[in-house]
């Protein structure tokens, strides 16, 4: 049985802290910094979240942060990790090869200090459009703004807001797609215009370990990851509103499907990439 996060307060500290903003998401508002720690609104998975976090960091994966129970206004405590992050339109120092490759060491690390994890002592809620395959809990959302970075590499991990339940390929798929990127080039903005995304996807492959099968796969499991993604999306505009509707509203759908469709067009160009 994994230890419980349910009744755990966090006594703040006699001397006050310093209060900061911090940038803010797509999606969550209110997430500030006081001291070292990050206070951030409880969510419906915050306790499977919470009991995750303590899985990781009784296995010594230090790249997560540390849940420190709720506040007396209820928000969930985490502690602060130091780096930089990316923003919406990112730094230049956000694409480099070292960086690329150290995300998808970083993802791999997750995947083998989450190998084994239970999570049936603190549930995930379900999903309300389709479940993923449970092979492992993951963190399922390594965007770059969901990355902390020290001396060009990547070091933490942070916003575990959609872990759950899922595949290493498909938690390693998604961070590929984030960070390679994976999308219809005419799609790509500011900074990522341009971008040589078959030799980064190739790097990342190497650099996580996708077997040769996993490869050979990659655009027909991205064409139907898009499709889903398209769906969930949708589902959440339509019922959590708030930063979903807002993107859905600003086109998202449509930037997936064109994913799937370039996906599909360029499969042997992918696949060539990866294995040749
Ligand atoms: N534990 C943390 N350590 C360091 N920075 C954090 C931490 N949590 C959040 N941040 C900063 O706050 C930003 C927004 O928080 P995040 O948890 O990602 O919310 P959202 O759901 O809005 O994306 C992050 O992009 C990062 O810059
Ligand atoms: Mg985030």
């Amino acid at each position: 049985m994994n230890q419980t996060v349910r009744t755990r307060r966090f006594i703040e500290p006699t001397q006050p802290a310093a209060r900061a903003e911090l940038p803010s998401g797509d999606v969550t508002d209110g997430v500030v910094r006081i001291g070292n720690t990050v206070r951030r609104p409880h969510q419906p998975t915050s306790f499977a979240v919470g009991a995750y976090l303590d899985h990781l960091e009784r296995v010594g994966f230090t790249a997560s942060p540390r849940y420190l129970g709720q506040d007396a206004q209820g928000r969930d405590v985490l502690t602060f990790l130091e780096g930089d992050v990316a923003t919406k339109d990112p730094q230049p120092w956000v694409l480099t090869e070292a960086l690329l490759a150290s995300v998808a060491r970083l993802t791999r690390d997750l995947h083998d200090a989450s190998a084994g994890y239970d999570p049936s002592g603190e549930p995930f809620p379900v999903r309300p459009v389709r479940q993923d395959p449970f092979e492992l809990v993951t963190h399922l959302d390594i965007t770059p703004e969901n990355v902390v970075v020290r001396d060009g590499q990547a070091v933490g991990l942070i916003d575990f807001d959609l872990a759950g339940p899922s595949t290493c390929f498909i938690d390693s798929f998604n961070t590929a797609m984030h960070w390679v990127k994976l999308k219809d080039p005419a799609d790509l903005r500011g900074a990522w215009s341009g971008v040589d995304q078959l030799s980064r996807l190739r790097l990342f492959a190497d650099a996580y370990g996708w077997l040769d099968h996993e490869r050979r796969r990659l655009p027909d499991f991205g064409a139907e990851r898009a499709c889903l993604s398209w769906e969930r999306m949708k589902h959440n505009a339509q019922n959590r509103g708030g930063g979903w509707a807002t993107m859905w509203s600003e086109g998202v759908g449509d930037v997936i499907l064109r994913r799937r469709t370039w996906l599909l067009a360029n499969a042997d160009a992918i696949r060539s990439a990866l294995l040749d």
